[in-house]
């Protein structure tokens, strides 16, 4: 098959959560757990488990005292200031929470503008756009505005992802360069003022069954799955860059290594106005999801623990409780703050939308140079000369015929680079980063540059 033909089907935001594979959650499923937990040691993972909800009660505590202070927040400007890196400290805070929030990474006037070009370019079209909802969408199937080629390769936004990409770390022979991020082009959203429709429940992305059934998606998580869950590194992307996340073909799944999702807000939005819902405790929920399914209730039966083939992996109250107890509302965000959240964070968005103006944000998350992100590029690129819908996401081509799409003549010199039309430069001064100069030669030989 043609590798830039998308294999997709339409849909919307929702296809990611709802799976016509569920008829694949076989027998393999409980062979396999059995299989995992007889390598484990059935009273090590009792163990584990045990210290995990103690550990669990002692950070709930805390939580409830911070509630959406436990989302680690700082200035663009003292991270400029601090030459583009996180201060020890916060630092240490954000490998502990899995989320941050950079303020004011785009000026005010500059993120407002990007929503207003956003909304021009969708009355522009006015019924010739898909999105979710169907009748009143929320959350457009655009990927191709001016404003959003634009954000993906703003200066102050790459300087952004720099910085938490190298919060992740990898053997020096991996293929990855963090200093480097290539462009994921994600949609937007537009949420209007009253919307209860654009509910998420608590879930994670990035593949669901895939973090077990794969074996090498399966490596990121060995420490927990040894017993040894105090020992799990979220920042190791030694693993990352080879798993497959996507066994089923999924509508949400992301074929990028993404070191975390991410948004710039286009809006002044305050907790309990619609906003974004974390469990800022990244190696506890992750330990505890991971865990779940092996547990003495679920080893003799097929169930994943809400993990199903070709959806998201959904976090529900009857069985991951400690969890979805400590989910928080980020604070309140502006426009031209960006928000990232760590790959495997548990999330969620609030029910209504209760802001005084809409809620609109640009879906872009950290997405650092390597091969398996290069080589989603390439089939990008092609979408993006065409103008139809990127590779991952339902197949709705809603753009092709828009003249006022954004086009590779739009494409500024760092544009170019993000989106794969210019050249890495091969040379890396320390001799130590083998694998920086592996992941630049790889762009350049499958970009042909
Ligand atoms: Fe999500």
């Amino acid at each position: 098959m043609n590798n830039y033909v998308s294999t997709k089907r339409p849909g919307n935001l929702q296809s990611a959560f709802n799976s016509d594979c569920k008829h694949l959650l076989t027998d393999k499923f409980t062979k396999l757990k059995k299989q995992i937990v007889s390598q484990l040691g059935r009273d090590t993972l009792n163990s584990a488990w045990n210290r995990l909800l103690k550990q669990f009660e002692i950070e709930a505590s805390i939580i409830k005292k911070l509630g959406s202070n436990s989302v680690p927040q700082i200035g663009f400007d003292e991270l400029c200031k601090n030459e583009g890196k996180f201060s020890p400290d916060f630092e240490k805070e954000i490998r502990k929470r899995g989320c941050l929030i950079i303020k004011n990474v785009l000026g005010v006037d500059e993120a407002l503008k990007y929503k207003e070009d956003v909304k021009k370019y969708i009355s522009n079209h006015v019924g010739e756009i898909a999105g979710f909802p169907d009748n009143n969408p929320q959350v457009w199937e655009l990927y191709w505005s001016k404003a959003q080629v634009a954000a993906r390769s703003h200066q102050n936004f790459l300087l952004a992802t720099k910085a938490v990409n190298n919060l992740w770390h990898a053997e020096p022979t991996a293929a990855i360069d963090f200093s480097y991020n290539v462009a994921y082009c994600d949609r937007l959203r537009i949420r209007q003022k009253g919307d209860t429709s654009f509910t998420l429940n608590e879930h994670i992305d990035g593949g669901s069954v895939e973090r077990w059934e794969d074996p090498e998606y399966r490596k990121c998580f060995d420490k927990i799955l040894s017993g040894e869950w105090e020992d799990h590194d979220p920042f190791d992307a030694s693993h990352r860059i080879s798993a497959n996340m996507d066994l089923y073909n999924c509508s949400g799944g992301c074929s990028m290594f993404r070191t975390f999702q991410g948004f710039l807000s286009l809006s002044t939005v305050k907790p309990g106005e619609g906003t974004l819902r974390v469990c800022p405790l990244i190696k506890l929920s992750t330990a505890y999801f991971i865990m779940r399914p092996l547990l003495d209730d679920l080893i003799d039966s097929k169930e994943m623990a809400g993990a199903i083939p070709g959806a998201q992996q959904h976090i529900l109250p009857s069985l991951h409780p400690h969890i979805v107890n400590n989910v928080v509302s980020i604070p309140e965000v502006g426009p031209g703050d960006c928000v990232f959240w760590h790959c495997d964070m548990v999330h969620a968005v609030e029910g209504v939308c209760n802001s005084p103006d809409d809620s609109s944000a640009l879906y872009i998350p950290a997405t650092p140079l390597c091969p398996k992100n290069v080589d989603y590029v390439v089939r990008q690129r092609h979408a993006f000369i065409a103008g139809e819908t990127p590779h991952d996401f339902p197949l709705n081509n809603c753009e092709v015929t828009f003249p006022d799409r954004a086009t590779p003549e739009d494409l500024t010199e760092l544009g170019k680079l993000v989106m794969g039309w210019s050249k890495y430069d091969e040379l890396v001064e320390d001799e130590g980063q083998i694998g920086v100069t592996l992941a630049r030669k790889y762009a350049n030989e499958i970009l042909g540059l």
